[in-house]
């Protein structure tokens, strides 16, 4: 059994699909605060399959035993954890609490049931942002706010976990900018509010839903200015976890990758792809800079191609294609 927490959220729901489609038994645990439980049915839609649900929260720590206690679970891939950059800096003791005191109570519980295979949701906002691109798995850390720093922290007691029981499986997959949906459009990212992320506000506007997307910043060093990025296709992402298990299914050890395409975009390319790929016009303007944002971050995916067979296939007009796809299709959750 593999569990799945925050299962339902945008990057789990679609690995989930994947493991399923690859006979894998899975169990999603969410506390639903920025996902839906409708996910669970789309989810049975596209396999034929219904995952067993638990709707618990990391820090109920009774809520999570119950689980171990009534499953087999010999391997958990870990998405749970609030990601917003913003609301970090403001409220960091909430991100601190949820994600590490969090993952803290998560691990304890797979050791008290011998549960030693783990997959963590890690990221980019791992790199320190003066690099030389592309960032490697060897690139220089540094976190600038508190969600990074939550990642961060994560990623380094999985290290002395590895260092102190050798018989633990750890794979932390750096994420760089998760975009798309899934082909059938029942599931993709719909977060609550207005989006911090450059694709879902682009799908607000294209649905009207928000008048205009501000273009923060066309006066970096890059191709015309923009902040360039690595997209990668949430599809991708979803096999790179799946290939990921497969690795520490039979190996112990702590192994960390870049799930990045390689390739950068800027802001201004993307609106052009979206524009292209889809048929809409897309109102933006020129706004000021965005605290805290880097001129170009993209991976060097070769880590992850060599030793898990990771190589993204799809490219940046069908990533907007299929964001749309989802996104014209969904009711907006309420703005928080
Ligand atoms: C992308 C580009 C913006 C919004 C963040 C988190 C990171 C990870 C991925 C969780 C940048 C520009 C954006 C807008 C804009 N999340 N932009 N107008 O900042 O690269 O990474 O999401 O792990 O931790 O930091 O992604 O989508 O916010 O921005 O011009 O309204 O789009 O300046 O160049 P980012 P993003």
């Amino acid at each position: 059994m593999i569990l799945l927490t925050g299962g339902t959220g945008y990057i789990g729901s679609h690995t989930a699909v994947k493991l399923i489609e690859q006979n894998e038994d899975i169990i999603i645990l969410d506390n639903l605060s920025n996902s839906k439980a409708e996910v669970i049915d789309s989810i049975e839609t596209i396999t034929g399959k219904r995952p067993k649900f638990y709707q618990t929260d990391l820090l109920d720590i009774d809520g999570l035993e119950q689980i171990f206690k009534e499953n087999k679970i010999d391997c958990v891939i870990h998405f749970a954890g609030l990601k917003a950059v913003g609301e970090s800096v403001e409220k960091p003791l909430l991100y601190f609490n949820n994600n590490i005191t969090g993952t803290i109570k998560l691990l304890m519980t797979m050791q008290k049931y011998n549960c030693k295979k783990i997959i963590f949701s890690s990221s980019a906002t791992v790199y320190g942002t003066t690099q030389v691109m592309p960032l490697t798995e060897n690139s220089p850390l540094g976190v600038t706010n508190p969600y990074g720093r939550t990642k961060l922290v994560i990623e380094e007691m999985l290290n002395d976990l590895h260092v102190a029981d050798k018989e633990f499986g750890i794979v932390l997959l750096r994420y760089f900018n998760p975009i798309g949906a899934h082909k059938s459009g029942l599931i993709g990212e719909n977060p609550n509010g207005i989006p911090n992320n450059l694709m879902p506000y682009i799908c607000k506007v294209a649905k009207c839903e928000l008048p205009q997307l501000n273009v923060f910043g066309n006066d970096y060093d890059t191709v015309d200015g923009t902040g360039v990025r690595d997209y990668i296709h949430v599809e991708d992402l979803a096999v790179g976890h799946v290939l990921s298990y497969n690795r520490i299914k039979t190996n112990n050890g702590i192994y960390t990758y870049n799930l990045g395409t390689g390739n950068g975009y800027s802001v201004l390319q993307v609106i052009k792809a979206f524009e292209k790929s889809n048929d809409v016009k897309i109102n933006y303007k020129i706004a000021p800079r965005r605290a805290g944002d880097v001129a170009t971050v993209y991976a060097s995916t070769k880590k992850a191609e060599e030793e898990i067979g990771f190589k993204a296939q799809y490219g940046i007009e069908e990533m907007c294609r299929d964001s749309w796809n989802f996104a014209k299709t969904t009711k907006s959750y309420n703005t928080k």
